[in-house]
């Protein structure tokens, strides 16, 4: 049981709600509270575009909250970190490759998800593939497009083609047209939901999925199962990947004092690819 007495607040800051991945991640936090009996903890989130997260940081220590778990690149972490040290506000980068090592964090194995899915391409003989990108990229997702061009060049001199869009199922919705008229024969979505946009416009233009062209997702959420075709996918461990930044952050708010750099943990899950009807 965490401190006794009084109630905490821990505040969880996402890009938005409407991609699934980011809903899966807070509903796993707030099940494992339950499941741990940790009634005296209140979860609550906070949306924020990557340009405005100092903005929100700001406010959130100044409404009051114990500590915080970020699952947007930081634009300056030094920054953030001392600004939080100062405030002894624990808090948790998840999602996000640890900036500079600087406080515990919690990710997957990005560069080899890339991989996977390069590979899987390669096993079913494509030559010609591409990647969707999106505009606003972060060391994670740049994590995947290196594993998967590091694998796909050790093997091909073909190079794949880059499509950017936004990172949403309206992006993947929008970019369609450009796939659809290019000669690949494979695309790599570096999330599902805009592999799933991308599904839907696909359609309204004739365009078979696999038969003209597969694709390969990444995250796994709930609906990569219930598209038709269904999505083949990097499968990220959500549930896990949510209860152990919980997990973590109810640690450190349990032992204010242990915040040394060299205690933090840096835990990294790995990705699994899952083989659907997309591919
Ligand atoms: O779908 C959202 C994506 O942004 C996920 O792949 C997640 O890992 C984040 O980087």
């Amino acid at each position: 049981q965490l401190r006794t007495g009084s109630s905490i607040l821990i505040t969880v800051i996402l890009p938005n709600l409407t991609n699934p991945f980011f809903s899966a991640l807070v509903q796993s936090m707030q099940e494992y509270l339950e499941k741990s009996h940790f009634d005296n903890i209140d979860l609550t989130f906070q949306t924020s575009s990557f340009l405005k997260i100092d903005e929100t940081i700001d406010n959130l220590i100044q409404r009051g909250t114990d500590g915080l778990i970020i699952t947007e690149p930081l634009p300056n972490p030094i920054r953030t970190n001392d600004l939080l040290k100062r405030h002894h506000i624990p808090y948790v980068v998840l999602d996000r490759n640890s900036d500079y090592n600087l406080t515990d964090s919690v990710s997957t194995n990005e560069f080899e998800g890339g991989k996977l899915a390069a590979k899987y391409f390669q096993s079913l003989g494509h030559q010609h593939v591409g990647i969707i990108t999106p505009n606003y990229t972060s060391p994670s997702i740049n994590a995947r497009i290196d594993g998967f061009l590091s694998l796909w060049s050790a093997n091909s001199t073909d190079r794949p083609q880059k499509f950017i869009t936004d990172f949403t199922k309206d992006g993947g919705r929008e970019i369609s047209p450009y796939i659809a008229q290019s000669d690949i024969t494979g695309v790599f979505s570096l999330n599902d939901d805009v592999a799933i946009g991308l599904i839907r416009g696909l359609a309204d233009q004739g365009v078979s999925v696999p038969q003209d062209l597969s694709i390969i997702g990444f995250d796994n959420i709930e609906y990569a199962s219930y598209t038709v075709p269904s999505l083949t996918t990097i499968a990220q461990p959500v549930p896990e990947m949510g209860s152990k930044a919980i997990s973590i952050l109810i640690e450190r708010l349990n032992n204010e004092q242990s915040d040394q750099a060299s205690e933090f943990n840096s835990v990294i899950f790995e990705n699994e690819l899952i083989i659907r009807d997309s591919t």
